[in-house]
This record gives C-alpha cells, structure tokens and sequence, in this order.
C-alpha cells in the first residue's frame, strides 16, 4: 500500500472500526496494571499472558533436568526458534542468532570490524543514543571519522532523508549505520531506498531495526542489506532478551558475538548461541509470540495499529494545535507531536512531564527535549484504543503549564 492510499485509509469514518478484539477487550489478556494508561509499548514491550505462560514453561522445562536442558536440548530449540523468527522476518533460520536486546547486536558487529586511520562511517542524527555512543569509541579508537549526516526534523518527505544520507558518503566511507525506526521521533525511514544507495557504492549496511519487527513487515532476504540488527521485545511480544542479529551469508565469518566463549571458532551460529550459561527462555519464548500475533491476526494488528497511531497523532495535533514529527506515510505504530508549554524544554524538565504524568495521573508515555520543544512520543498498542490518548491531550499541556 502507498503512502496515499494509507493516509485514506487513516482517514476513513469511524463506521470501518477496528474489530472488536483490539483495544480495551483485548487489555485483560496483557500482564499492565489494568488502570495503566500505557502509550509506551514501544520501550520495553509488554508481555500478554499466553507469552508469559510459554516462558515460564520452558524456565520450569530447564529445571526439571538443568544439565540435560542444556548439553542436549537446548541447542536445537535455538536454532528452531531462530527458523520461526527466520520464516516470520522472510530470511533463514541460519542466518539468525540471539542476543540479549538490539544494543548487544549493534555492538557485535561494530566490535568485530576493523577501521584504519581516515575511515568513514556515517550515520544520521536520529542514531540511537546507545548506538552513537557505540560508533564514537570503535572510530575513535581506530582514529576513524564518525559523520552524521543531518535529517530535518521535523520530516517533510522520505526523499530528504536518501539526500542527506547520500551526501555525506564519499570515497572514504566504509560503513553505513542506519535506523529502520528511529527511536525518538518514531520515523519509519525509507529503508530500501537507502540501503539500495549504499550497495550501489559498495558500502556495507548494518541496519538499526530495534523497533520493526511486529511494527513493519520486514523481509530480509529482500532488503539486501549487510547486517540487521533487532529486538523481538518490544512490537512482537516476546519476553525482555530477545535481541536478534542478522548477517548475510557472506559476512557472517568476520562476525563475533559481543562475548567470546567456547564456540567462537565454531561458525556464526555456534559462537552465538553458547554466550555462557543464562536463561534463555526469552530466545526460546520467540515462537509463542510469533504463535500469540497469528491467533490476532497479523493483517489485522498492522491495520489497528497504524490507523490508531494515525488518529491519535492527529487527535493531539488537532488538541494543541501543535506539530507532528512525521508525515503520515512514515508513521508505524509511534507518532511524535510538539507539546505546547510557556517553559523551554530541557530534558530535565522533559522527563519531570514523564514523572508527573506517570505517579499523579497513572499515564505512561514518552516525553523528549528536542530543538528546545518538549516532544510527546505516543506508542499505540493492540491493547490501546483512542480513549486513552484523548486523556493525554487533556493531562500533557497542563502538566507542562504546572512545571
Ligand atoms: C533505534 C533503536 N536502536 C537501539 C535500541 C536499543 O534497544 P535495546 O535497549 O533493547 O538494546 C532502541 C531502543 O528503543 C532503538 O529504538
């Protein structure tokens, strides 16, 4: 679906509602404290029960025997988990491993790459915090150039930000990072396109894509790119540490995992799928979430949630008469819209809007200084419905006007 005809279906009357198994019936079935207003699943996710009661099973599955759980079944229940993420993402299973969350797979394939005095590699300003700070001590370290090539915010069209990436890559550029959602601001970026400009200049592609999955439906063999990088936590249910890397075939032997063990001359998957003895019920946990989204219906949960982070982006806009950070075909399920407030924002102040609305009004959301405005970014949920962001535009602007 284009970008035009998305934004007619956002627009169509509320008569075509979303089924009625979404949003609030759909609230019990989640573990939040049920008088939650929670716009923040973009986060740290938020398990349903059928999820937590599969990982609780597999912890007490590995009690049962410890040492047979884990010289004897544990190995293929990896790799079968990996094929499941690997036939839900359109890739092979092999070419997937597990990691805690998507900092750790970012760090893996940073960590293992060799940079030489006078190297490039770009980025763009809406580089994840963590992952920046990743960037600065591998270039910094190998006395490598770190450049950020600038996207406007907020974003008039996709084609702005395959300008901006394009112009500040250059004979020296030997890697480029990018986001595929960016965390802030909730920009679902025109990911084809720019990793189609990379391989056009032969510049290998480590893709940030911490927020797609269960978001977009990301197909990996065809982006093409040289590393993707994920977490299943967050929009595809699955249980905290349940970060995923993938690697095309071809680079998967100059890869290391962030923690070097037994295995690591024994192949990608090998090195990656022994990082020392933990839980690995949240890797193993991938396949009932996988299983939790098909029982909604995955057609049905991108429809839901894109049309109610439409409207409730809208909804807040309309209320404070303010900014959206997106244009709406780069919307997934995060929208980011400018706070009206007589106090420049700081992220102190940023994060006391936070703290008030989360102890005095039972409201979670996301708040962020950027460019001195105060940015609410929304996260909307299959268990989320628009009566909850009609309590944010009414609670966030006296907040800010309290501070
Ligand atoms: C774009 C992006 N990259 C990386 C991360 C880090 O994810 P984690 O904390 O699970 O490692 C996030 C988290 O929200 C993110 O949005």
């Amino acid at each position: 679906m284009d970008v035009e005809e998305r934004s007619q279906k956002d627009n169509a009357p509320p008569s075509s509602e979303a089924p009625e198994k979404f949003g609030r019936t759909l609230r019990a079935q989640f573990l939040l404290e049920p008088e939650c207003t929670y716009l923040n699943h973009g986060s740290y996710g938020a398990l349903a029960r059928p999820v937590a009661d599969a990982a609780n099973a597999l912890r007490l599955q590995a009690e049962r025997q410890p040492s047979r759980f884990m010289v004897e079944e544990l190995p293929d229940l990896i790799r079968d988990s990996a094929d499941s993420l690997g036939k839900y993402l359109g890739a092979r299973g092999r070419d997937i491993v597990f990691v805690d969350n998507a900092t750790t797979a970012v760090n893996a394939v940073l960590r293992s790459l060799a940079f030489l005095p006078g190297d490039e590699v770009v980025t763009t300003s809406f580089c994840y915090n963590a992952v920046r700070k990743t960037l600065e001590f591998i270039t910094e370290r190998a006395n490598a150039r770190l450049v950020t090539a600038e996207i406007p915010f907020p974003l008039i069209s996709p084609a702005d930000t395959v300008q901006a990436i394009a112009s500040s890559m250059t004979r020296r550029t030997r890697l480029l990072v990018v986001d595929h959602v960016s965390s802030e601001t909730g920009l679902v970026l025109p990911i084809n396109d720019i990793v189609r400009l990379a391989r056009s200049r032969n510049i290998p592609v480590l893709v940030d894509g911490a927020h797609a999955p269960g978001m977009l439906p990301v197909k990996l063999d065809q982006l093409d790119a040289t590393w993707y990088a994920g977490n299943c936590h967050k929009w595809l249910g699955a249980p905290r540490g349940s970060g995923f890397l993938w690697t095309y075939s071809d680079f998967q032997p100059r890869v290391r995992p962030t923690t070097i063990s037994h295995f690591v001359s024994n192949g990608y998957n090998r090195a990656f799928d022994w990082p020392g003895t933990k839980d690995f019920s949240a890797w193993l946990s991938v396949p009932a979430a996988i299983d939790f989204r098909a029982s909604l219906g995955e057609a049905e949960i991108y429809a839901y949630c894109r049309r109610l982070t439409a409207r409730a982006a809208r909804l807040l806009s309309d209320t404070w008469q303010s900014d959206m950070g997106s244009p709406r075909g780069m919307m997934g399920f995060v929208a980011t819209v400018a706070l009206p407030s007589p106090t420049k924002a700081t992220p102190a102040a940023a994060e006391r809007i936070r703290h008030v609305l989360r102890t005095n009004h039972n409201l979670e959301t996301f708040v962020k200084a950027i460019d001195d405005r105060f940015w609410v970014r929304v996260s909307a949920y299959v268990y989320n419905d628009l009566s909850e962001f009609e309590r944010l535009a009414e609670l966030a602007p006296k907040v800010a006007a309290e501070l």
